[in-house]
């Protein structure tokens, strides 16, 4: 089957929910699509200094961002991923939302978190499992720092994911060449969404965002590439179909693993 699917660029203002929500607004309302990913953290900015700062700027999923992506969800008849600080009770996750036309489809809260996040936010405690878009086809969510852990997309994909919505605020060089490789080895389509511009608010550690999302093909075709520090949302048409761990007639990618000689 084939989606039109894509990612959203820009730079969230820090702390300004209102205005990066307005900004996501604008970006997307003359566009269509049925799937669009958009970067880790994007109503909030990413350098947090302290964990009461991101507890005052978290929310639930049913926050300001949840109920404005749903508005354009609904009216998109799509599908659309949001990373953003989530507040849980006292507890502050670095998530990522899908949101359908009906409501939240899923709630990821990041795995593996990295450098000074680890300061603020909780692990997250959500499986790396995929759910059904009602559209036909199952979506894997991860954010960011996740792309270094080769065991979370195979568990998306071992989990029926077609395509991987990858929320990120990328900071090393490496990440957009690695799904190269989680991209081949899974035999899946996956749309990095990063965010571009610096956050110097811990003059320790001021943090340079790569951009360069793009969307990366099963055979490893890059088929949307972004500047490194450009506003843009970039759409592709792609076919879920190609998104199968049948390499050849003799050689499935899940089936033929070595569990008894690996180390896990
Ligand atoms: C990152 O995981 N945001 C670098």
């Amino acid at each position: 089957m084939k989606i039109k699917a894509g990612f959203l660029q820009f730079q969230p203002v820090f702390g300004d929910i209102g205005q990066n929500i307005s900004t996501i607004r604008e970006m997307l309302n003359d566009k269509e699509f049925d799937l669009m990913v958009l970067p880790e953290l994007c109503t909030t900015g990413y350098q947090f200094v302290s964990r009461d700062e991101a507890l005052s700027l978290s929310e639930p999923a049913e926050g300001a961002l949840g109920p404005a992506l749903q508005e354009l969800a609904e009216r998109k008849s799509s599908v659309i991923v949001a990373g953003f600080a989530e507040k849980n009770g006292n507890e502050v996750f670095n998530s990522a939302m899908a949101m359908g036309p009906d409501g939240v489809l899923s709630v990821y809260r990041k795995a593996h978190l990295f450098f000074k996040e680890k300061d603020i936010f909780r692990p997250g405690n959500t499986p790396f499992e995929p759910v059904d878009t009602k559209q036909g086809y199952r979506l894997g969510t991860m954010i960011c720092f996740d792309w270094i852990f080769p065991e979370a997309a195979r568990s998306l994909a071992l989990g029926g994911a077609s395509v991987i919505a990858h929320s990120a605020n990328l900071v090393l060089p490496w990440c957009q060449q690695a799904m190269f490789a989680r991209a081949l080895e899974n035999r899946i389509f996956i749309i990095t969404a990063n965010r571009f511009g610096t956050e110097d608010r811990d003059p320790a550690s001021p943090l340079t965002f790569t951009g360069g999302s793009q969307i990366m093909a099963p055979d490893g075709e890059v088929l949307a590439k972004a500047g490194p520090a450009e506003a843009v949302v970039m759409i592709r048409e792609i076919d879920l179909n190609a998104s199968n761990p049948q390499l050849n007639p003799m050689n499935h990618l899940f089936n033929d693993c070595r569990p008894d000689l690996y180390r896990l």
